[in-house]
């Protein structure tokens, strides 16, 4: 008897050490205090460590772009490391060229911040800013694209290039554990810098797209933070391709806004593809532009409208548009956003014309 007592007094106290050691290591483990954060060898902070790099600049509001909120996925949050920060990760490696590798690029988002570390970003990133924006209005575009109207606070703008996005933050929902971050492009002209637009499809079971269309309201506030990207518009005197499918239209309508408001006289065509009617969306405010803009044509394009609907406009997808009207790539740039897929197959479309890749210039969403 006395045995068995004996034994389950040792199996508890065996028990409740490893429960202590279990909880100290818990504590230590990943603990790793405060480090110090260095960055363009000038802003220094004083930073908790043991978050990922991409996570820590935020939180000290240094915004670093990012489209995938940091699943390692897209390969937008790149950030040099100068010093500190530890040997480069498998997850990381598929997104590094070779040049990437010698200035040792890393992922912030799969970086840990465990000691000291100096890191060099672009100085344009101190001026993305943070804002709590009112959602003035949403409205459906067709059954699953909507656009919403973020009205800025009183007293504060954002400065922007046509085609350039923000990141917006869906939080914590009914149905969703995670706060997460993704990039949706600007819409609205660059000189309304009180507002911005942003046209967001549903993605089945996606989380932000899931909040934006089943959760969010007229009247609310969202968090958005920008600008970001090297996809905007380049002001010359070329003839403007642009070419989008979808939500892909979403930097395409800054672009043409702002060369509207601009009167900028330059020619300009737009391949809009859809697969039906329904999902050509503003057709009207294209067509007007053909009377409003220099020299401007819209070529709605429709993949899968029914034969008999009437339809008398182009049918097929929009690289096929373009092997059939455009001319040939003499003196001629491109806009491209969509899908990679269809980037890949304009982006041969119009090397076939002649025009040359560093012309082509592209926003895969
Ligand atoms: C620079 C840039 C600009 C962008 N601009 C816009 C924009 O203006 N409007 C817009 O609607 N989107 C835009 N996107 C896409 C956007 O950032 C999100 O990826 C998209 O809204 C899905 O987010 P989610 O959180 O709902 O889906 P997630 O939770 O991230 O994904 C859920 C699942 O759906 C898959 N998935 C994600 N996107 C798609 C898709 N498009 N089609 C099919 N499956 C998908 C994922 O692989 C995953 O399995 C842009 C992306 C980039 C990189
Ligand atoms: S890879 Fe997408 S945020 Fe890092």
């Amino acid at each position: 008897m006395s045995t068995i007592i004996m034994t389950t007094i040792s199996l508890s106290i065996i028990s409740a050490a490893f429960a202590f050691l279990l909880t100290l290591a818990d504590r230590t483990i990943g603990d790793y205090g405060e480090v110090k954060l260095v960055i363009n060898h000038e802003k220094e902070y004083i930073v908790k460590g043991g978050d990922s790099l991409l996570s820590t600049l935020r939180n000290e509001k240094v915004f670093i772009p990012s489209a995938c909120g940091g699943k390692g996925s897209c390969g937008y949050c790149k950030v040099q490391v100068l010093e500190g920060g530890g040997p480069i990760l498998a997850t990381e490696l598929p997104f590094m060229s070779q040049e990437d590798l010698e200035k040792n690029i890393r992922l912030s988002c799969q970086l840990k911040v465990k000691e000291d570390i100096k890191i060099q970003i672009p100085e344009e990133l101190f001026n993305v800013r943070e804002y709590d924006g009112l959602v003035e209005s949403i409205i459906d575009l067709t059954d699953v694209i909507k656009m919403l109207r973020i009205r800025l606070p009183k007293g504060e703008e954002i400065n922007f290039k046509p085609g350039q996005y923000v990141q917006l933050k869906a939080p914590i929902y009914e149905g969703s554990t995670e706060e997460v971050y993704r990039a949706y492009s600007i819409a609205s002209s660059p000189l309304s810098k009180d507002y911005i637009d942003l046209v967001i499809g549903y993605v089945p079971q996606g989380i932000a797209t899931t909040y934006v269309h089943f959760h969010l309201r007229e009247g609310d506030t969202v968090n958005i933070n920008g600008p970001y990207g090297d996809f905007y518009y380049q002001d010359n005197e070329r003839e403007m391709i642009m070419v989008a499918v979808g939500t892909g239209v979403a930097p395409i309508l800054s672009i043409l806004r702002y060369m509207k408001e601009m009167n900028i006289k330059r020619k300009a065509r737009f391949y809009f593809g859809a697969r039906t009617t329904k999902d050509l969306f503003m057709p009207d405010f294209f067509r007007e532009l053909e009377d409003s803009l220099y020299d401007f044509k819209f070529i709605p394009c429709l993949s899968r409208e029914p034969a008999d609907s009437g339809w008398d406009g182009f049918r097929g997808r929009v690289n096929n548009a373009i092997d059939q009207f455009l001319e040939d790539g003499e003196n001629k740039e491109a806009y491209l956003c969509g899908s990679e897929a269809m980037i890949n197959s304009v982006v041969e479309a119009l090397k076939k014309k002649g025009i040359s890749e560093d012309l082509i210039y592209y926003d895969k969403f």
